[in-house]
């Protein structure tokens, strides 16, 4: 169950694995963040985990972003409305299984997050003219660094609810692991930064000299900003900021306190990569940046890594069976047959030789990072797009599968 290091994957035995069943079966574990760049299967890596959390008797949230369509449809998310709902044929939920676990899962809404945020803080009518506020749309609906902000308010949201004992979740498809972290803050200290601070408090500067000369140059400002941005735009921010101001304590300071239950413990990072170069240097900051900001990580899921029926068939002996048979034939087979035997030992050493780059990429990760623990998911055949697809990831996370 634990710690076997062999799998049958034709895995090193170089580095420690990663015991996924361990972490989520530990009623410490509260909080999972799956990371990693674009693509590499965060979203199911989240959902699979998830699922068999659940399935082994806990009661679990998913909070999913941007799932495929057919994902979400299996998960019975078919709408966007931002609240977790029952994930039907889950085994504890009365649907066979005998965990007693529950899963519940949701698609993040971030324009809707955005409006809670303000709802819960600001008196009705005082809303509705926030959420009227052409910048405030703009903003709620995609600006750089919204969606890292919204997931991380929905995450501090679900935690203070105290309904599940096992929060997972996805991060937002960036080009890299760490905007995850850095666009709240970004986008908080934007928000509460000094450019809009002084924009939307120009009439209170002024009386002395200096403070005149202040305010010529902040005319000056304002004017080419209007010019850049338009001067409509610029009135919508000052209004917007103006009336978030007053509501609640800044955005930073928001950012902050979610920035402090990632730090918290029962919180687990496990970034997730695809065993190629660029994915595991992303992974390799990823891993840098959670130590310096002192955030637990779990490990690595090496993500769709390839593998082979008949490992001790070297990509060499491949080839060169593929050539004897081209140029000389076989007494034994049709044309035919050895034009198909040949194409085979070819693709077969194809094979071998993605895995013989991914061996040697992963093993360049772990001489760097030792101590950082690794499982590794096969490549499945096809998309991973319902609850079987998910087991069988779970599977393969827990080193249950083969
Ligand atoms: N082990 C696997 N075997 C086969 N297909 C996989 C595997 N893992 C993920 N996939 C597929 O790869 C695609 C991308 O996966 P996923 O959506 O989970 O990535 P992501 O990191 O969330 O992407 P994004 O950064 O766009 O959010 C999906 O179609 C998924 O079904
Ligand atoms: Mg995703």
């Amino acid at each position: 169950m634990s710690g076997d290091g062999t799998g049958s994957s034709g895995g090193t035995s170089s580095g420690n694995r990663l015991a996924v069943d361990g972490l989520i079966d530990d009623p410490k574990t509260r909080i999972i963040v799956c990371c990693g760049s674009g693509g590499v299967g965060k979203t199911t890596t989240a959902a699979a985990i998830g699922l068999r959390a659940a399935e082994r008797g806990r009661k679990v949230v998913v909070l999913t972003i941007d799932p495929a369509r057919r994902l979400a449809q299996s998960m019975g998310l078919t709408e966007l409305d931002n609240t977790p709902r029952i994930v039907k044929g889950v085994g504890g939920n009365g649907g066979g299984g005998n965990g007693g676990g529950e899963l519940q899962a949701m698609m993040l809404d971030m324009k809707r997050t955005f409006d809670e945020v303000v709802l819960a803080h600001a008196e009705p009518e005082r809303a509705r003219a926030i959420m009227e506020n052409p910048f405030y749309q703009s903003l709620s609906a995609g600006f750089a660094g919204t969606q890292e902000y919204m997931a991380m308010e929905k995450l501090g949201q679900l935690r203070a609810a105290e309904e599940w004992d096992l929060i997972v979740v996805d991060t937002p498809p960036s080009r890299s692991a760490l905007d995850f972290l850095d666009a709240p803050n970004r986008l908080g200290s934007f928000l509460d930064g000094k450019v809009i601070r002084i924009l939307t408090a120009p009439a209170k500067v002024g009386g002395r000299s200096a403070m005149k000369f202040l305010n010529a140059g902040m005319g000056l400002l304002t004017g080419t900003l209007g010019k850049i941005f338009g001067a409509q735009l610029l009135t919508d921010v000052q209004t917007f900021v103006s009336a978030m101001d007053s509501m609640f304590g800044g955005f930073r300071e928001r950012a902050d306190r979610t920035y402090q239950l990632l730090q918290a413990p029962g919180t687990a990072f496990l970034v997730v990569a695809a065993p190629e170069r660029d994915a595991l240097r992303e992974a390799a900051y990823f891993v840098d940046r959670l130590a310096a900001d002192r955030m637990p990580l779990a490990g690595l899921v090496l993500n769709r890594v390839h593998g082979t029926g008949a490992p001790q068939l070297t990509a060499e002996r491949a080839l060169a069976a593929a050539e004897a048979l081209e140029e000389n034939g076989s007494e034994h087979a049709s044309p035919e047959a050895e034009v198909l035997a040949a194409g085979l030992l070819r693709l077969h050493a194809e094979r071998m030789q993605v895995m013989v780059r991914e061996r040697r990429t992963r093993d360049r990760f772990v001489s760097v990072y030792p101590d950082v623990p690794i499982v590794e998911v096969a490549a499945l055949p096809g998309d991973v797009h319902d609850l079987d697809g998910l087991r069988a990831i779970g599977e393969r996370l827990s080193g249950s599968a083969d």
